[in-house]
C-alpha cells in the first residue's frame, strides 16, 4: 500500500544525534544538537527539578485530564517569567516550544496575510513548521558568518518591505544558530518599525538565561511587547533542562477580548493535533517558580551553566585569536556560534577528528569541556586559513 512512498531524510540536527551515538571512537566530541552539557559531558537533571519531582511523587493526587489549555498555574508563572509581570496576555501550555511555534504558525497561515519574514540562517525546524502549515516564507540575510556580523540593515529593509499584517519571526535571545542578538537600541528600532508598519511579531524564546542572565536576556524582546501585540513561543527545554518532558507555552499579547478569541483558536488546534499537553514538566516548573527556595536554586544553577558557556567562549576566542573575527565569539550569546566552515570542512572534522557539528558550521559551545577545548581548537584552526 505504501510501496510508492519515498523515504525522507529527516531533520539534520536529530540525524546528527544518531551519527554521534554510533561512532565508536573514544575521543569523539559532540558539538551538535543544542543541549547543555556540564564539564563531565552530562546533561544534568537540575537540582530544583529533582526536588520538585520528589514533591510531586508525594503530593500528586490525580493524573486525570488537564484540558487543552494545560496547567493554569504553569501558564501564569511561566508568562510572568517570559513576558514580565503586569502584561495582558492569554496563554496555552504546549508540548515544548515546537508545538507553540506550530500553533502560532497555524494561526498565521489561516489568518492575516499568511506570510512570515524569516532571517537566515535560522533553526531549520522553523522552516519545516512554517512549510507544514502552508505559511509563505520570505527570507532575508540576518547573519554573515565570514564577517561574524549581524546584518541589521537587511532586517530593517525586510521590515520596511513587509506589508501590514505580515508576520515576522524574531529570536528572543541567544540566536540559533549564530548567537548574534540585537542590541537594546536595535530592538527599540525594530519595535518601532513593527508598530508603525502593523506587522505581527512571532518571538521564539528558547534559551532564556543562557545569554547574560534571566533578567538581561528578556530586556530586548520585551521592548517589542511594549510596542505592539505579539505572539510569543517559549520553551522550558533548555532553561529548566526539561528537554524530553516537552514543556513550553504560547502567549498572545493583544487586548483582553482578542486574546481570548485567539486562545480559542489555539485550543481548537491543540485538541485536533495532540489533544492536551503532557503534565509532568509543567507541574515541575510551576512548583519551582512558586517556591522561593527552589526558584533561587534553579536560578543559581542556570547562572552557573551560562557562566560556564561564557568561559568556554573566552577560551575558544583565545585559541582562534589568529582569526580576525575571533573576538565576536565572546560577544555572541548563548550556546551557539556559527563558524565560517564549508560543508566539506565540517564533514572532514567529523571523519578525521571525530568532532560533530551540523553541516552549517554551528558549534554548540555548551558541548565543550576544558579538557576538549584544545583538541577542538587544534582541529579547527587550520581550516580558517590564515
Ligand atoms: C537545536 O537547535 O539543536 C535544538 O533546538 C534542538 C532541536 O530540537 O533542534
Amino acid at each position: 500500500m505504501f510501496e510508492n512512498l519515498a523515504p525522507l531524510s529527516g531533520d539534520p540536527l536529530l540525524t546528527l544525534i544518531g551519527l554521534y551515538r554510533d561512532d565508536r571512537r573514544s575521543n569523539k566530541i559532540d558539538l551538535g544538537v543544542g543541549v547543555y552539557r556540564d564539564e563531565h559531558g552530562r546533561t544534568p537533571v537540575m537540582r530544583a527539578v529533582k526536588a520538585a519531582e520528589q514533591r510531586l511523587v508525594e503530593d500528586q493526587q490525580s493524573k486525570s485530564y488537564v484540558g487543552p489549555e494545560g496547567d493554569g498555574a504553569f501558564v501564569e508563572g511561566f508568562a510572568d517569567l517570559i513576558l514580565g509581570s503586569r502584561r495582558l496576555y492569554a496563554g496555552i501550555q504546549t508540548p515544548g516550544g515546537t508545538a507553540a511555534l506550530y500553533l502560532a504558525a497555524r494561526l498565521l497561515a489561516t489568518n492575516c496575510n499568511r506570510r512570515i519574514w524569516v532571517g537566515t540562517p535560522t533553526w531549520p525546524n522553523h522552516l519545516a513548521v512554517f512549510a507544514d502549515v502552508g505559511l509563505e516564507v520570505r527570507t532575508y540575510e540576518y547573519f554573515d558568518p565570514s564577517a561574524q556580523s549581524l546584518c541589521f540593515d537587511k532586517l530593517v529593509e525586510a521590515l520596511k518591505a513587509a506589508e501590514t499584517g505580515d508576520a515576522v519571526l524574531l529570536h528572543g535571545c541567544c540566536h540559533n544558530p549564530s548567537g548574534a542578538d540585537l542590541s537594546l537600541e536595535q530592538w527599540r528600532e525594530v519595535a518601532e518599525l513593527l508598530a508603525n508598519r502593523g506587522l505581527i511579531p512571532l518571538i521564539d524564546v528558547a534559551y532564556l538565561g543562557f545569554g547574560n542572565s534571566l533578567k538581561e536576556d528578556g530586556t530586548g524582546f520585551r521592548t517589542v511587547l511594549d510596542a505592539v501585540p505579539a505572539l510569543v513561543a517559549a520553551s522550558c527545554s533548555k532553561s529548566f533542562g526539561l528537554y524530553r518532558d516537552r514543556t513550553g507555552a504560547l502567549f498572545v499579547t493583544c487586548n483582553a477580548e482578542t486574546n481570548s478569541t485567539v486562545l480559542s483558536h489555539f485550543v481548537t488546534y491543540a485538541r485536533s493535533i495532540y489533544s492536551m499537553p503532557p503534565a509532568h514538566g509543567a507541574e515541575v516548573v510551576s512548583t519551582i517558580l512558586n517556591d522561593v527556595g527552589l526558584r533561587a536554586d534553579w536560578q543559581a544553577e542556570l547562572a552557573e551553566a551560562s557562566a560556564r558557556v561564557r568561559s568556554l567562549r573566552a577560551l575558544l576566542a583565545e585559541g582562534f585569536k589568529a582569526w580576525k573575527r575571533s573576538s565576536a565569539l565572546t560577544e555572541q550569546k548563548g550556546m551557539f556560534s556559527l563558524l565560517p566552515l564549508t560543508r566539506q570542512e565540517v564533514l572532514a572534522l567529523r571523519c578525521q577528528a571525530a568532532i560533530y557539528l551540523p553541516e552549517n558550521g554551528r558549534i554548540n559551545i555548551a558541548g565543550l569541556s576544558m579538557d576538549k577545548v584544545d583538541a577542538v581548537i587544534e582541529a579547527i584552526n587550520p581550516l580558517f586559513g590564515w
